[in-house]
């Protein structure tokens, strides 16, 4: 085993709470009380006031993106002048690609992008590692998603103990443990429509499906900075949510409800979180496991008829049966307003990542009073 390598295994030995904080800056905001992470690996990273921070920092983003002046103050932001994204994405994906990509353009930044292995020269033997250094000599960010465990965690720990220059690394999936970003968009899409409704805490959220992929995880990491929120798992008995999962929220004092009774929490949530099942995971993937559902927890418009006016629907897509198209024009379902919060997060992400969001402070100070 390299030197490298055995560091690795030390660093990686530790309690992820401690991790944590390796990636987190010393670069504070608020009077000290908003530690800015550098690089974005866990949705552990993201207290409340990190949150709200960020939140507001999405709002003040998507209103200005909306007029031209504002749209060309976002592009001309000067520190951002000579900064390039990268994303490698050695899986599948649609939204986080394209709303990191998008976000990009929001901001001017050129990027680029290393899709699947085969295509990188890890396919002529190169260490992971060695593609991942490369990409931060022509990045300022590397954007990864990845099907091999704790492998974005190991390029942003690399990068930073031994990378030439500095490079922050945003997770945009890690095999089935993490998606913070993910976590994000969704409660910024909760605390948006709660806003007026008093707020996230205190509220009921229902997921549903396959309880055991990084969206529904890394929700539910997030939950502890939301007091009075409660957490109900439905799932078929072999996709429940994770033991270190309960045993987390039970440790942040998080009430949480493990269930196969999707029909009978209905009444109770103030949101339906639905997923997929995770079949690339967990059984062997065939065409016919491309198509599945499992249609005991699937939203029918009968049971949609049983849904309280104030709940919201969402799912982080892609969906199969599970949330029939029929539904998308009722109100209560956000899932397209969902994927586009999902760019004015990431927005947002750069922003704090290269230390340029107290331009936004200063262009609407009125979103931070
Ligand atoms: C999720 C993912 O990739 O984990 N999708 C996403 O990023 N919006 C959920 C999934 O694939 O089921």
């Amino acid at each position: 085993m390299s030197e490298i390598e055995k560091k690795w295994q030390k660093f990686l030995a530790q309690e992820e709470s401690e991790r944590a904080k390796y990636f987190m800056s010393n670069r504070t905001r608020i009077d000290g009380r908003v530690v800015l992470p550098d690089s974005i690996i866990f949705p552990r990273q993201f207290n409340r006031e990190l949150l709200e921070y960020l939140f507001r920092l999405a709002d003040a983003v998507r209103d200005l993106e909306n007029v031209s002046d504002g749209a060309r103050f976002l592009k001309s932001i000067d520190p951002l002048a000579n900064k390039r994204v990268l994303h490698f994405f050695g899986q599948p994906s649609t939204r986080t690609l394209l709303s990191h990509q998008s976000a990009s353009m929001v901001l001017g930044l050129p990027n680029s992008s290393l899709i699947g292995s085969e295509t990188s020269s890890q396919a002529k033997g190169e260490s992971r590692l060695d593609t991942m250094a490369t990409l931060a000599e022509y990045a300022d960010i590397i954007i990864i998603r990845d099907k091999e465990k704790d492998f974005v965690e190991k390029v942003a720990w690399y990068l930073k103990a031994y990378g030439n220059r500095p490079c922050p690394v945003i997770n945009a999936g890690s095999y089935s443990d993490h998606h913070p970003t993910q976590a994000q968009l969704d409660y910024y899409t909760m605390h948006r429509w709660f806003k007026n409704r008093g707020g996230v805490e205190g509220k009921t959220i229902l997921f549903v499906g396959d309880c055991r992929g990084r969206a529904v995880r890394s929700n539910a990491y997030l939950a502890r900075n939301y007091p009075g929120v409660k957490l109900i798992f439905a799932s078929p008995c072999d996709m429940k949510i994770g033991s270190d999962i309960q045993d987390y929220l039970a440790r942040h004092d998080v009430s949480f409800e493990v269930t196969e009774d999707f029909g009978g929490a209905i009444s109770e949530a103030d949101v339906i979180y639905l997923t997929r099942v995770q079949n690339e995971y967990f059984e062997k993937v065939t065409d016919e496991s491309k198509k599945y559902f499992h249609p005991d927890f699937a939203l029918t418009p009968e049971l949609m008829r049983e849904v309280n006016v104030d709940t919201i629907i969402m799912h982080p897509l892609p969906r199969r049966g599970e949330l029939p198209p029929e539904l998308d024009n009722d109100p209560r379902v956000k899932i397209w307003s969902q994927t586009r919060n999902g760019m004015w997060m990431r927005v947002v992400n750069f922003l704090i990542l290269f230390g340029v969001d107290q331009e936004m402070v200063r262009k609407s100070p009125e979103y931070f009073r």
